[in-house]
């Protein structure tokens, strides 16, 4: 089975087209270094819109510092084909945006090593919303995975409300992963 961990001499044939078609008006573009920016205020948006929604609330600080180690990751990710990113526009406009980052599990007896990939960060401005952004991008997301290898696709929890039946109606089985906090 391919790997979906691409190697250097992979990336060329792991890059996705700069463009991707799917239904008008909106359009996917596969994410570049310039658009961490734009991919690291989308997850802080999307962890602040989070915590409004369940009464939470995140210290300044502490989204401070995961903005700027997100950056990192997708500064060291992005273009080694461990991270992909899709931005969703509407003409000019960016509506939304949702990455994948693919985990290094450790192989499992009789089969071959997991190809797990985490998909994360998944944001639509809020004007744009319930219009099928996200659920194009979720589905570029597993249309990637599944042709570059991975075997499953992760998310961080249960999802949001308002991401739980999208992310249901693809076929996730939600449930809080089994986890301890340290
Ligand atoms: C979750 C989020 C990304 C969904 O984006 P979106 O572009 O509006 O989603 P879509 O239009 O593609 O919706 C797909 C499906 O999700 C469901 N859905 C979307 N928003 C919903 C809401 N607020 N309440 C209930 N179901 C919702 C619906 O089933 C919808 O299908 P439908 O339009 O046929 O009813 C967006 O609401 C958002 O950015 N929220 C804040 C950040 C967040 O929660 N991110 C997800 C983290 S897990």
């Amino acid at each position: 089975m391919r790997g979906c961990i691409p190697r250097a001499s992979k990336l060329l044939a792991l890059r996705l087209k700069r463009e991707i078609a799917v239904s008008d008006p909106i359009t996917l573009l596969e994410a570049v270094g310039g658009d961490i920016p734009l991919l690291v205020d989308h997850r802080r948006r999307m962890f602040e819109d989070w915590a409004e929604a369940e009464g939470k609330h995140f210290a300044p600080a502490d989204l401070d510092t995961m903005a700027k180690d997100y950056a990192a990751h997708l500064q060291a990710h992005l273009g080694d084909g461990l991270v992909w990113g899709w931005i969703a526009q509407l003409g000019e406009e960016v509506v939304g945006s949702g990455v994948v980052s693919i985990l290094a599990y450790p192989p499992v007896p009789g089969s071959p090593p997991e190809h797990t990939a985490l998909l994360h960060s998944m944001y639509t401005v809020p004007q744009y919303r319930r219009r099928g952004v996200a659920r194009q991008i979720t589905e570029a997301a597993i249309a990637s995975c599944r042709e570059n290898g991975c075997n499953r696709i992760v998310l961080g929890g249960k999802g949001t409300e308002a991401g739980r039946p999208l992310y249901e109606s693809v076929g996730f089985k939600l449930s809080e992963s089994s986890q301890l906090m340290l």
